[in-house]
Formats: structure tokens, C-alpha cells, sequence
């Protein structure tokens, strides 16, 4: 078998269209325009990367922009300081403190000081606990994406066995919250689950979301399964040329894709789907606080 390719580049544009529509409509019937501020502590070089591409495509949505960059050494003080602005300000409907946070920031005060309902990361406890229940929250970004491509390949996930590789905040528990809601069997797996290979096979559905490398072999998958991959890893890639890398996933995608039914490539899959959803996440947010 070899794999259908869930194209995710594809999907986040037409949800990255989706949006802007409506902004447009929001724009033109009520005056306002949703802001999206992104604060970024420090100069981390992937992080630097991912805020430039967060803030083109808000703009390119037609939303406005707000980015934040602070030094490195910036005071838990100060940066607290900023979020207060921030949720205080009519004008700004999202708000997203960019992880990792330099070692003297205690991350989840920071996160936790985020009104709620401006959290469009989904990582503010209180929508961590109504998303555990149940109830209307901020969902996070990457598995609501991972979530969305899911059903659009399948209709519905009922009765179907979910591997979620990784025990994350970010990831791993989430993407497990909302598989359950979506009446899964859900396991989730992490590195002392013992026989790993055999829960994976067992899975109809693989959400791999460990940041290693390739460490998902296509015997490991169930012929037919779907496979979500939430890696995006940088190794060496010699075959290029001297000092050259490139971009792997959390799966081997050469054999997964020989045994797989679907299966999202890395570049192009599960990380277009993360931006989009965000901006779909700061639209949300707009539409709740403007009734
Ligand atoms: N760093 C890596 N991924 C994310 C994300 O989804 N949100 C935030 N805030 N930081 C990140």
C-alpha cells in the first residue's frame, strides 16, 4: 500500500482563507479588526523564525500584528507587566508568549497571567481543565490542527484505537483529550511504555509527537492506520552537500508511507496546520469578546 498524502500546506491555506473572509466581514460590520500580540524573550533562532512567520501570515489575514521583542535577561517582573498590558488592551483579542522562555522565567506563572480568554495557545490552566472536561476552551494549536485533518480524512474518529506518541502539555495531552472527545480509544505512550512497537501497531490512528527523529519505523504501523506527525526535526543531510540539513519528521515517512493508508510529510504537513489554527484561534477569541 502506499499512503495517501494529507496535504497539509493545502488545508491551512483553505482554513488561512476561511479566516481572512470572516475578518473581512468583522472588519466591514462591526468596525473592528481581531489583533493577535506576540511577545517573544530573547533571540532564539527557531523561535525568531516562527514569530516572523506567525506575524506575516496575521497580517496576511488582514488581522493586526502586535510583536513584542524582549531581551534575553528581560525581568519576570517586566515581562509580567507586558502581559498585564496586553490583556488590558481593547484592541489586542490574542495573546502568545512564545515557549521557550529563557530558564530565570518561570513559564507557567507567565502563561497563567494570560486572560483566558486571550490565551489562543490554549495553555492557561483554565483551558487546560475545560478542555479535560469538556467545555468550551481555547484549544491548542497543533493537535486542533492535527484534530481537523483527522476528521477531514475520515468523517468520523468513533471507535477508533489512537496511539498518541509523547505525554506533552503542548502536544501529547491535548491531542489525547481531543481524540477521547471524539470518542477514540486513546493510549498514550511515551518513552517507558514498555513494548512500544506493538501499542503502536495496534493503532488505527499514530500521533507521534516525541522530537526525536525518524523514531517510528513503517513496521511499527498497522497496514491501512493514518499518521500524524508532529516532528519537525533538523539532521544532517551529507546527500545535499557539505554542512547541508534538512528537515525529518518524528516517523521514518519512506517505510511509514509504504504501509500507511494517509500520512502527513514533514515539511507540509502538521506545521501549517499549528499558524493556521492560530489565526483561527484569535479569530475565535475576537468573536467571543465582541459577542
Ligand atoms: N513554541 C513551540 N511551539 C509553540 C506554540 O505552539 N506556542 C508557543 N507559545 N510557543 C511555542
Amino acid at each position: 500500500m502506499t499512503a495517501t498524502i494529507i496535504d497539509g500546506k493545502a488545508f491551512a491555506a483553505s482554513v488561512r482563507d476561511k479566516v481572512a473572509a470572516r475578518v473581512a466581514e468583522i472588519k466591514e460590520q462591526n468596525g473592528i479588526t481581531p489583533g493577535l500580540a506576540v511577545v517573544l524573550v530573547g533571540e532564539d533562532p527557531a523561535s525568531q523564525v516562527y514569530v516572523r512567520s506567525k506575524g506575516k501570515m496575521t497580517v496576511e489575514v488582514g488581522m493586526n500584528s502586535y510583536e513584542h521583542k524582549l531581551d534575553a535577561d528581560t525581568s519576570e517582573e517586566d515581562l509580567l507587566a507586558i502581559v498585564e498590558k496586553l490583556n488590558n488592551d481593547p484592541a489586542v483579542h490574542g495573546i502568545l508568549v512564545q515557549l521557550p522562555l529563557p530558564d530565570h522565567l518561570n513559564s507557567d506563572l507567565i502563561i497563567n497571567a494570560i486572560d483566558p480568554a486571550k490565551d489562543v495557545d490554549g495553555f492557561h490552566i483554565s483551558n487546560v481543565g475545560l478542555l479535560g472536561t469538556g467545555q468550551k476552551s481555547m484549544v491548542p494549536c497543533t493537535p486542533l490542527g492535527s484534530l481537523m485533518m483527522l476528521r477531514d480524512h475520515h468523517g468520523s474518529l468513533s471507535g477508533m484505537n489512537a496511539v498518541v506518541l509523547g505525554r506533552s502539555n503542548i502536544v501529547g495531552k491535548p491531542m489525547a483529550q481531543l481524540l477521547l472527545g471524539d470518542s477514540c480509544t486513546v493510549t498514550i505512550a511515551h518513552s517507558r511504555t514498555k513494548d512500544l512497537a506493538d501499542v503502536v501497531r495496534r493503532a488505527d490512528i499514530v500521533v507521534a509527537a516525541v522530537g526525536r527523529p525518524q523514531m517510528v519505523p513503517g513496521d511499527w504501523i498497522k497496514p491501512g492506520a493514518t499518521v500524524i506527525d508532529v516532528g519537525i526535526n533538523r539532521i544532517d543531510a551529507p546527500e545535499k552537500g557539505e554542512g547541508k540539513t534538512r528537515l525529518v519528521g518524528d516517523v521514518d515517512y519512506d517505510s511509514c508511507a509504504e504501509v500507511a493508508g494517509a500520512i502527513t510529510p514533514v515539511p507540509g504537513g502538521v506545521g501549517p496546520m499549528t499558524i493556521a489554527c492560530l489565526l483561527a484561534n484569535t479569530l475565535t477569541a475576537c468573536c467571543r469578546a465582541n459577542g
